[in-house]
């Protein structure tokens, strides 16, 4: 993400999409993603198109935030209309930067704009050090359903490395907290194979989500994102990159830990405790719904249409106090593309794909070795086996 966006061809000044993406639209669900591009501070490992007060500049504010995105969404409301909203994610960043209030607003303007199902989930990401209970109540009275708390490790060593701000103990009690605002639904992200975390380190991190009573968990192996201060510290030589057998370690004892508490896998690196419990925005983005993305650099995807937008703050506020769209580029999915991207998210979920879909010689090998659950492949469906999430991009690579 902290790469210059690609062109593709460019979006029209009142972003208006061909009739033929738009017929359909919402038919497999409807998601919207909201991005709050603002961090108190960036933590070292990060690269999400996000800004601390001493990055972003001039032309841009916090306080003027929510408008903007809110005249974004009057623009796509011209552009085309789902019927209803399943999902809203506010994503970041840190959403919770922003006025509990200003986030109510901006999901009452998609209400306003579309409709929110009855049922809709709605989520934002928190970091644990930006919310207290009554920015957590404000919330839940906003009618946010769903709140997902950056924790990454229960070990201070390993919380400085990846400079977070927050103690070892914030998450889990931001975690309580939510749930007694009455946040039914709580998740926990961790990031494990950080140089110097233990296996004790991870097991630790592991006891405290489940003895926080949350009813979902993320587990990413840490990634060295290019043009991070990690990624530099690592090129001095001050810190070990992350170990690909270490990653495997820690994945087999997330596993492991978090079944033994009651958790069930749902894709490579997300568990819950229930089917009520998985994350529907993302199984949206994962089955080829079509979605919305407000903010800068947003991505969107509409029938087979995928654009994104500008990707400074400064820039996507200037194009829309201008009334123009702020989509920078787009590009139209072929068959052909659309099916390379359906095998690569599938792959990972637990439901798996139809045999059918995939090259039967690839999968054929996997299952050969040891990487394909056999009576699923026996009933023409692909689902990986423990061992095939660990190797989930390989098990891609040979059956795409
Ligand atoms: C947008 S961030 C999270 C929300 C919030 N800003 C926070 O940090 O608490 C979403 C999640 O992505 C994960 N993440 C971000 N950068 C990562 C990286 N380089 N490697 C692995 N996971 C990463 C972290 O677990 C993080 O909680
Ligand atoms: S991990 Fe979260 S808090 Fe840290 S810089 Fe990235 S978005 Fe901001």
């Amino acid at each position: 993400m902290a790469g210059a966006l690609p062109d593709g061809e460019p979006v029209p000044a009142d972003g208006s999409l061909p009739s033929s993406a738009t017929r359909h639209v919402g038919k497999n669900g409807f998601a919207v993603y909201v991005h709050v591009p603002f961090c108190a501070s960036r933590c070292g490992y990060c690269d999400f198109n996000t800004y601390t007060a001493g990055e972003l500049g001039t032309g841009v504010s916090r306080e003027e935030y929510a408008d903007t995105v809110l005249a974004e969404l009057r623009l796509a409301q011209k552009t085309i209309n789902p019927g209803k909203v399943d999902t809203v994610f506010v994503g970041g960043g840190t959403p919770t930067l922003l006025a509990a209030d200003d986030l109510g607003r901006i999901l009452d303007g998609i209400d306003a704009a579309w409709g929110l199902a009855p049922d809709a989930e709605i989520t934002t990401e928190a970091n644990p050090e930006s919310v207290d209970p009554h920015y957590l109540r404000t919330l839940r009275r906003h009618g946010f359903t769903r709140i997902s708390l950056g924790m990454q490790s229960a070990a201070p060593a390993v919380l400085r490395i990846l400079d977070r701000k927050h103690t070892a103990g914030r998450a889990p009690q931001a975690a309580v907290e939510a749930r007694e605002a009455g946040f039914e639904h709580v998740n926990l992200d961790l990031i494990y194979g950080t140089p110097g975390e233990t296996a004790d380190d991870f097991a630790s991190s592991l006891r405290t989500v489940v003895d926080a009573g949350v009813d979902h968990v993320s587990a990413y192996a840490l990634i060295v994102e290019d043009g991070t201060r990690m990624a530099a510290r690592m090129r001095r030589g001050e810190l070990p990159y992350p170990s690909d057998d270490v990653a495997a370690d820690r994945y087999l004892a997330a596993e492991a830990a978090l079944s033994a508490a009651g958790f069930s896998w749902y894709e490579v690196s997300n568990w819950a405790t229930s089917e009520q419990a998985r994350c529907r925005h993302n199984l949206l983005y994962w089955t080829g719904a079509d979605w919305w993305g407000l903010g800068p650099g947003a991505h969107s995807h509409v029938g087979g249409v995928r654009w994104w937008n500008v990707k400074h703050p400064a820039a996507y506020a200037k194009r829309l106090a201008a009334g123009v769209s702020p989509g920078h580029g787009r590009e139209l999915l072929g068959d052909a593309d659309r099916h390379v991207e359906d095998v690569m998210l599938r792959v990972r979920l637990r439901e798996g794909i139809a045999l059918d879909r995939v090259d039967p010689l690839g999968a054929k090998q996997a299952l050969a070795n040891g990487l394909l659950e056999p009576a699923a492949y026996e009933s023409g469906q692909l689902v990986l086996t423990l061992r095939g999430r660990l190797l989930a991009d390989a098990v891609i690579r040979d059956v795409v």
